[in-house]
């Protein structure tokens, strides 16, 4: 637990290091943008969970779409981890990685035949199911392959987590998740078929989540439905109660994970549903402190209005400062003592959403470099080519180690699947 409480990144003697790795050696072997991720962070993340759910029936499922590099899923599984996925790419990851499809759930509101084929024939742990139509492709899935499929519906509790409305994913008007009102009937349905197992129920409301009520009031309604299933003779054995647990990204105070761990577990024996089995499925909570993205300043454009220091990361390699406003903290690897002048951070893309961090105060020249901190979810798996940029090299620092686990992309690989008329 104390390992938890060293930061990843740190300063020692005037050089931001990642563990014991100064971040400008790192670029200096590997070049920029590069994502840098601390193995002793994740573990320590992992370890905060793990901990606080020690001797008791439970499964932590690493949501795959935080960061899905094979590395980052190979330490996880080596640690007992599960994985939350929701693609069949993803079943792909978490097999390549060494992760164990007995202990991995299926989210996702639009999974296809294919996907689901592939699911049964690994033998996933569960579907954590999200619509009636999808609750039928299962089923019809499963008959024709001899199988039974394990289900979880995935309820919408209608609870309002507040967060960023892009990232809140539990009320009644989002996409997600079996109505409140129709679960029952659906939990009939399901129990009434052949070729379905029940064995769960599940809910997920939302990502960056920064207080326990919400998720106290989400367990709740998904108990009082876990009670009116069990009185029609429907027993689950596992309860789901999703990821979504925020990290500090500036000054939010998010609680931490034995916080959330002690909030669930206590409603659940309060509740008398102690012997369920206990699922979680967190993603940014494992890697986000773990990771932070190196780039480099290529100039530095004073302007009437604004300073840019323009850098050669963009918005394809890290999207969230623009798609959700995301304030995220930029550090210099080597901090001047110069008088720092308030700067707008900016990648090469041509567009003016294309920007990192605004409105900094920091001491810069051409050439220096600078880290984007908290980086390790939703950085590099939301990465794409726009503007045809081959995208960054990811490495893992384990002390004093540090590990190429995704070498940075070739030109020729943005088209090598393309082709031209005859
Ligand atoms: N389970 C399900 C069903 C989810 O939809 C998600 C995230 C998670 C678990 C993991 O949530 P976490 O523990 O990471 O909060 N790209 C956005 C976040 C989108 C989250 C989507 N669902 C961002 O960068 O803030």
């Amino acid at each position: 637990m104390t390992r938890a409480a060293q930061p990843a990144f740190t300063l020692r003697a005037g050089a931001l290091c990642c563990e014991d790795v100064p971040l400008a050696e790192i670029a200096a072997r590997f070049g920029t943008p590069t994502y840098v991720y601390s193995r002793r962070a994740i573990e320590a993340a992992y370890g905060a969970y793990a901990h606080a759910l020690a001797g008791r029936d439970a499964l932590l499922c690493f949501a795959i779409k935080a960061n899905s590099n094979l590395a980052v899923l190979n330490l996880l599984a080596r640690l007992g981890a599960g994985f939350d996925i929701v693609s069949g790419g993803e079943l792909a990851r978490v097999l390549a990685a060494g992760g164990d499809a007995r202990k991995t759930v299926f989210s996702g509101v639009g999974k296809t035949t294919v996907e689901i084929a592939q699911a049964l024939a690994a033998d996933i742990l569960c579907f954590n199911v999200e619509s009636a139509a999808e609750l039928d492709m299962i089923e019809t899935v499963a008959a024709q392959l001899g199988k039974r499929a394990p289900v979880s519906l995935r309820v919408n509790p209608d609870v309002d987590p507040n967060t960023h409305p892009y990232i809140s994913t539990g009320l009644r008007e989002n996409k997600f998740g079996v109505a409140y009102a129709d679960a029952v009937a659906l939990y009939r349905r399901a129990a009434a078929s052949r070729h379905l197992e029940v064995v769960g129920i599940d809910c997920h409301i939302g990502s960056q989540i920064t207080a326990l009520a919400p998720y106290v009031d989400a367990a709740d309604r998904v108990l009082d439905l876990v009670d009116a299933l069990a009185r029609t003779g429907i027993r689950l054995r596992h309860v789901d109660f999703g990821g979504g647990l925020g990290i500090r990204y500036r000054d939010e105070e998010p609680p931490a994970p034995g916080a959330l761990v002690r909030a669930l577990t206590d409603r659940m024996a309060a509740r008398g549903h102690a012997d369920k089995t206990l699922l979680l499925e967190p993603g940014r909570s494992l890697v986000g402190a773990a990771g932070a993205l190196l780039t480099r300043v290529t100039l530095l454009k004073p302007g009437p209005a604004k300073n840019f220091a323009v850098v050669d990361a963009a918005m394809n390699d890290l999207l969230r400062p623009t798609l959700y406003d995301a304030w995220m903290d930029v550090q210099p690897v080597q901090p001047r003592s110069a008088e720092p002048i308030r700067y707008d951070v900016v990648g090469p893309v041509c567009e003016s959403g294309d920007w990192l961090a605004r409105d900094r105060e920091l001491a810069l020249a051409a050439g220096d470099l600078l880290a984007v901190l908290g980086a390790g979810a939703y950085g590099m798996s939301m990465a794409s080519n726009y503007n045809s940029r081959p995208r960054a090299a990811e490495v893992m620092v384990d002390g004093a180690s540090v590990y190429l686990v995704r070498r940075r992309e070739q030109i020729e690989e943005l088209f090598a699947g393309e082709s031209v008329l005859p």
